[in-house]
């Protein structure tokens, strides 16, 4: 395991691989039991892992109520980070403003059994509260002795950049990173999401990073087992394989993964993991394994390093249009200076 710190606004130090616990529990009527999510917790620390991530929705609280227990003797060893936005049920138990936002990390604190959140996430935009307001009650929090550090996820980059300035220029405590969907099937982050990290320095937490089980593979063949996420759900949270891109992906995995002798996910979590190398931008994969097996399959990831033209060979089978206005920067930057424009400015 590698260690990372988490973006330029923060001194955090991460491990490279999260441990997603939307799985502890069973709340959702499809996740781990207490029994099951202890042994994914502590073979996820023995394995050198650090960084927890959790949200008070998670399994209707249980996520938190299970980590409890876990780290209460190692809360000083770990990167303890949890959400609010969906926690509750009631139109003022949700979304992001001031009221929902004490109400909930309290009832996190209390959930989690500890005296403060390392991370606190604004779980997704409710796209009414002011960011005036979230950004200064961040930073309330973090003065209060709560929470740590702030992070946006599922924000729009507009946005993000919005807060992120607000924060700097008032001297509030920064937005310090974005919690993203990416993966080699939703690559749409690299329009702006991406780019904007890595301007701002932020940190980058990569949700989802197996579709939900589609690179796996597993959706691809007829299987007896239906205690999975696709049928537990109904596809929620399963990037499912629909199109001649996605059969594209699925087949190239597949085919790097015979060549390396190892599964699909391993490469798919490889790929995530050295094609934003650490110079360029600071990011972290979450795992969200629902039992030890599924668990050591994906840190086995570890051991798989693929080629320069492997990771090419990804990219170009997962790329998608940028679309405007990036695409006519492009072509015109082409058509203007041709090959000379990269020398000019490198
Ligand atoms: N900020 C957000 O809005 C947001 C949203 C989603 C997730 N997250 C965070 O990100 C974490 C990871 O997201 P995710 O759970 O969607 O990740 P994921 O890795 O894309 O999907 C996890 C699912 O993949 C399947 N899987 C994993 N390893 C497997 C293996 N070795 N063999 C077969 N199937 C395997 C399991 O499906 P089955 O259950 O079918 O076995 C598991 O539930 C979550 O736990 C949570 O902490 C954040």
């Amino acid at each position: 395991m590698n260690y990372k710190i988490f973006g330029k606004k923060s001194g955090l130090r991460v491990s490279e691989l999260v441990l997603g616990t939307g799985n502890f529990g069973t709340r959702w009527g499809h996740g781990a039991t207490p029994e099951e999510s202890k042994k994914v917790f502590d073979a996820y620390v023995a394995a050198g892992g650090n960084f927890i991530d959790t949200a008070d929705g998670y399994q209707v609280g249980e996520s938190e109520e299970l980590l409890a227990g876990f780290i209460a003797d190692k809360r000083d060893d770990l990167v303890l980070a949890s959400k609010f936005s969906m926690g509750g049920s009631t139109l003022l138990t949700t979304g992001n403003s001031r009221k929902t936002m004490i109400r909930a990390v309290e009832a996190s604190l209390k959930r989690l059994k500890t005296d403060r959140l390392d991370l606190y996430w604004a779980h997704l935009d409710d796209q009414h509260t002011p960011l005036e307001e979230l950004v200064r009650g961040f930073d309330d929090l973090v003065r209060d002795g709560k929470i740590l550090y702030a992070g946006l996820s599922n924000y729009p980059a507009w946005k993000i950049a919005n807060a992120s300035l607000l924060a700097d220029l008032r001297g509030w405590s920064p937005i310090v990173g974005i919690q993203i969907e990416y993966n080699l099937i939703e690559r749409t982050p690299d329009r702006e999401l991406l780019p904007m990290a890595q301007s701002l320095g932020l940190g980058v937490a990569f949700w989802s990073p197996l579709a939900g089980g589609t690179l796996t593979g597993k959706y691809r063949t007829p299987s007896a087992d239906k205690d999975n996420r696709q049928v537990a759900w109904g596809g929620l949270l399963v990037k499912g394989e629909s199109s001649n891109r996605e059969t594209l992906i699925l087949d190239t995995l597949a085919d790097i993964a015979s060549t390396h002798q190892a599964k699909m996910l391993h490469v798919a979590l490889a790929w995530l993991r050295q094609r934003h190398q650490p110079k360029e931008l600071s990011t972290v994969t979450i795992l969200g394994p629902r039992n030890v097996a599924q668990l050591q399959d994906n840190l086995d990831s570890l051991q798989v390093t693929l080629s320069d033209e492997e990771i090419s060979r990804l990219n170009e089978v997962s790329a998608i249009s940028l679309g405007s206005p990036h695409e006519i920067i492009k072509e015109s930057q082409k058509l203007i200076y041709g090959d000379g424009f990269g020398r000019v400015l490198s």
